[in-house]
């Protein structure tokens, strides 16, 4: 997988030029009590750049059908789905564009991929999970074990750090593993898991594997044929675009696994595999915010083409873009952790060395002795400054930190439209409330 550890010390690299990406992004103007909004609430959904507004009008005045008549929206249409595949196949570096699969959103996707997969299953059979996971990956493989009197095991990690502990994750994987779905991302530690080594290890084993990139999505390019997985699925409201779930998994078992859908509709992959009426809307504003992405990497990108040497195009430009922002959220980390560690009674729940900046996206979770969670997003939101708090439906993993009774974490959640001055400001805003 492309690292751009050593990208971070180039000097003649142009930095990615914020005002021009915030640009992008309108309702970043947004003021509450004659200033502007900050928008710490990112892992929750992101906000989207004007094309992909503007994507959602033109689809409405220019194409508005449904899919297969012999007319000229319908054909626009047509036209879309297949160009929003192969955009979506270029981001994730997906081999063929039939291997993109579009639905409402990762759990919805994720649940019909469980039935789809119990099908395979028998008593007895083991799908392995994290302490890191998102309920999404954990659920829909709950409730199929259920069902099927299947085992369900969940890999350690290390605490504060919230890294998993790789040992015991091996030790779980054996000949009985039918699945491990793993997250690329926590999206309450930040964490990034080392997805192609366990992918990797599920092979050896003849299991199938499952990544959760709704957290990663937005913070760097992501490669499905280095992490060699056979499933990813994400969600576009999280890098920019609009709410839509999309999968990834490897066409031939799209082609050869069974899908739940209506009579008369395609048996072909993926077509099988979206039952129903898509959000064609959506699917409009994917395409325009892919758009905005590569955009950023023909702006910023040059320095990193080498990096992903065999591609070329859009594809190039979406995996260079997405390098420059992973670059330059480093630094946001960096800012942020710092201000944070020089703060009295703050925990940070997650990696916060210097060094291992590379392991993490810049989600960073907080307690705060003496001030309950909900308490300080609440005064951070009056100020209008806009966290998260609570568990974020990971379960497992504010169980695991014994963070369930006090109102699991404060998240912040940065993105690369996010600023050091914004950092700085919600530093100035935590102290003022925990009268450091
Ligand atoms: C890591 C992770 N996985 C899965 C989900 C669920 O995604 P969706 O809302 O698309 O179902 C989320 C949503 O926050 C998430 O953060």
């Amino acid at each position: 997988m492309p690292d751009t550890a050593s990208a971070a010390s180039a000097t003649t690299r142009r930095a990615l030029d914020l005002s021009a990406a915030r640009h992008h992004f309108p309702s970043l103007a947004l003021e509450q009590d004659g200033q502007p909004v900050v928008y710490f609430d990112n892992p929750a959904g992101t906000q989207v750049p004007q094309a992909c507004i503007d994507a959602f009008g033109a689809y409405y005045t220019g194409s508005n059908s449904n899919t297969g008549g012999a007319f000229v929206t319908s054909r626009r249409t047509d036209a879309l789905i297949a160009e929003a595949r192969a955009a979506m196949a270029d981001f994730l570096n997906a081999p063929d564009a039939r291997e993109i699969v579009f639905g409402p959103n990762m759990t919805t996707i994720t649940f019909a991929l469980a039935r789809s997969l119990g099908r395979t299953m028998n008593p007895g059979d083991e799908i392995v999970v994290t302490t890191l996971e998102h309920d999404a990956n954990v659920a829909p493989w709950l409730t199929l074990a259920d069902d099927l009197g299947l085992v369900v095991r969940v890999a350690e990690i290390a605490v504060p750090d919230c890294t998993l502990d790789m040992e015991q994750l091996r030790s779980l994987i054996t000949e009985r593993t039918k699945l491990v779905a793993v997250a690329y991302a926590s999206n309450v530690a930040g964490t990034i898991n080392d997805v192609a080594t366990i992918c990797a290890w599920a092979r050896e084993v003849g299991a199938l594997s499952l990544v959760d990139a709704v957290h990663y999505g937005p913070h760097g390019p992501m490669d499905v044929q280095a992490i060699g997985c056979d499933f990813l699925a994400c969600s576009s409201y999280k890098f920019f675009g609009p709410h839509l779930g999309i999968l990834y998994g490897r066409l031939e078992l799209l082609e050869s696994l069974y899908a739940y859908k209506v009579r008369p509709a395609h048996d072909e992959a993926p077509a099988k595999w979206e039952t129903g009426t898509l959000s064609h809307e959506c699917l409009a504003g994917l395409v325009a915010t892919l758009d905005y992405l590569a955009t950023v990497g023909r702006d910023h990108g040059a320095a990193y083409a080498e990096q992903f040497p065999g591609m070329s195009g859009r594809r190039l430009e979406l995996h260079t873009g997405l390098a420059a922002i992973q670059e330059y959220e480093r630094g946001l980390s960096r800012r942020l952790l710092a201000g944070l560690a020089a703060l009295p009674g703050v925990h940070i729940w997650g990696i916060s060395a210097e060094g291992d900046l590379t392991q993490r996206v810049p989600t960073i979770s907080i307690t705060v002795d003496g001030h309950r969670p909900e308490e300080l997003a609440a005064q951070l939101g009056e100020r209008g400054i806009f966290t998260w708090e609570g568990n974020y439906y990971a379960l497992y993993l504010i169980q695991r930190l014994g963070l369930m009774d006090a109102g699991g974490t404060l998240r912040i959640g940065l993105v690369h439209y996010n600023t050091p001055d914004e950092i700085d400001r919600f530093l100035g805003a935590l102290r003022e409330i925990i009268g450091a």
